[in-house]
């Protein structure tokens, strides 16, 4: 088999076989074939597209390429939850304290992330001591007795997206849906979940700025888990305007402690509802969504789900203190106001820019070897439909630098949108794909 004869099939618009992208992809892993053949390929893939037999493919081809995780010591039905990424999402923080209250276990894989902020272990190291390196073994045994562990992701973990990943990233090969929704499976599938329920943001902080792409992306990605035997589930949701109010990773953690409270953002709590109650069902925790959102609210209710966060706080060396004293999070030296110049009412906040601006104080990584300041962020005080006075606060900047305060200060200021007419957000929950078909809100 040669790689030319590939690329030149896929260039004229026909179909891989099976045999072909797995020689495609355990090629490229072991070094045989070179990054401008592979680059090639990748952009006849993204004019020629490829069909649910070839995305499913492409998808085993990435999770064989390395080792996969076998959980099966863990009793239960693990059940994962993943987002596509967006601008202040704090969901996993508080959706596997609350799932695994219910008893699913939450075997999670996290990743750090490049971004706006942090990914879900740098929020956790928030808490002093926590650590997400332990052995599998050590892994296996707290979700067994706590119900709920993280674990930093391995690099073997489908080592062929990761290559795939760099190169689509330099290549402008990013934003073909089989591709993302391929690499994105792969990582799930190796990491052994039973059942996946996918969080696809839709707006202006988002991958899929178009709301199509991403019930699109959803079905296809909810096509490849049904292929390979993992329940899978996807829920469109908006990402129009930052999600909750924080947008930097202490002031997240103390924002999920607020909402495993009670005392959370309503679109936030809403979302980490809704998500958590797919996976109750899914993790047959309950018969239906609504049998298991009143479950989950219970356990908010209770206090049963930060206990929960507690619990694995403290199974991972962290000092679980900071759970009930949130005045332990370090806060940096510059915390200042952000007045409206304008009255009127937020018409729209564009999350990107939001995202961008905690980025620029230091809240994410610019490149991979990036050191986060886990202190530093934005805490938006309006958001979309709130009326604004002049000289009100919108927003609270955290900043250890001045100058980087006040240019973030300048973006966030040029995020808002304020008009003298008010305008409604869009739903936060936009549909659902399952194998059985679409449901838009
Ligand atoms: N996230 C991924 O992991 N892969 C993609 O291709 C896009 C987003
Ligand atoms: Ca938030």
């Amino acid at each position: 088999m040669r790689m030319y004869d590939l690329i030149m099939k896929k260039r004229n618009g026909n179909e891989l076989t099976t045999e072909e992208i797995n020689f495609f992809i355990s090629g490229y892993t072991k070094g045989s074939i070179p990054d401008y053949q592979v680059s090639a390929l990748l952009m006849a893939i993204y004019f020629q597209k490829m069909n649910e037999r070839e995305t499913t493919n492409l998808t085993m081809a990435m999770v064989n390429s390395g080792e996969t995780i076998n959980l099966s010591k863990i009793k239960g039905i693990k059940v994962d939850k993943h987002s596509t990424g967006g601008v202040g999402d704090t969901t996993t923080l508080i959706v596997g304290p609350i799932v695994a209250a219910a008893g699913v276990p939450v075997a999670k894989m996290s990743g750090r992330g490049l971004g706006h902020t942090g990914g879900t272990i740098d929020k956790l190291e928030s808490f002093e001591g926590f650590s997400t390196s332990m052995s599998i073994e050590k892994f296996m045994k707290d979700v067994n007795e706590t119900k709920i562990a993280i674990g930093g992701q391995t690099a073997d973990l489908a080592p062929a997206d990761k290559m795939l990943y760099s190169l689509r990233d330099v290549t402008a090969t990013v934003d073909n849906i089989s591709l993302i929704a391929s690499s994105i499976m792969s990582k799930k599938i190796a990491s052994g979940a039973d059942a996946i329920v996918l969080d696809i943001k839709t707006g202006s902080g988002a991958f899929m700025k178009n709301e199509d792409d991403a019930f699109e992306l959803a079905r296809e990605m909810v096509e490849i888990g049904t292929n390979v035997g993992r329940k899978t589930i996807g829920v469109i949701t908006d990402m129009d305007q930052p999600l909750g109010y924080a947008v930097g990773n202490s002031l997240e953690v103390e924002e999920a402690i607020d909402t495993l409270k009670g005392e959370g953002p309503k679109d936030l709590t809403e979302l980490c509802l809704t998500l958590g109650s797919h996976m109750l069902v899914l993790g047959e925790k309950a018969k239906n969504v609504d049998e298991a959102r009143e479950i989950l609210k219970d356990i908010i209710k209770s206090g049963k789900g930060l206990q929960k966060l507690r619990e694995l706080v403290v199974a991972q060396g962290g000092n679980p203190s900071f759970v009930d004293d949130q005045s332990m999070f370090k806060v940096p030296s510059i915390v200042e106001d952000i007045l409206s110049n304008y009255e009127g009412y937020v018409k729209a906040i564009k999350a990107d820019a939001i995202g961008i601006a905690a980025l620029n104080l230091g809240a994410g990584r610019e490149t991979k070897e990036s050191i986060i300041d886990l202190s530093v962020g934005v805490v938006l005080h309006k958001k979309i439909g709130d009326f604004v006075k002049k000289g009100e606060t919108i927003a609270t900047i955290y900043a250890n630098s001045e100058e980087k305060q006040k240019t973030s200060t300048k973006m966030v200021l040029d995020a808002y949108e304020i008009v003298k007419e008010k305008t409604n957000p869009k739903p936060l929950i936009k549909g659902i794909v399952t194998r059985d078909g679409i449901i838009k809100f």
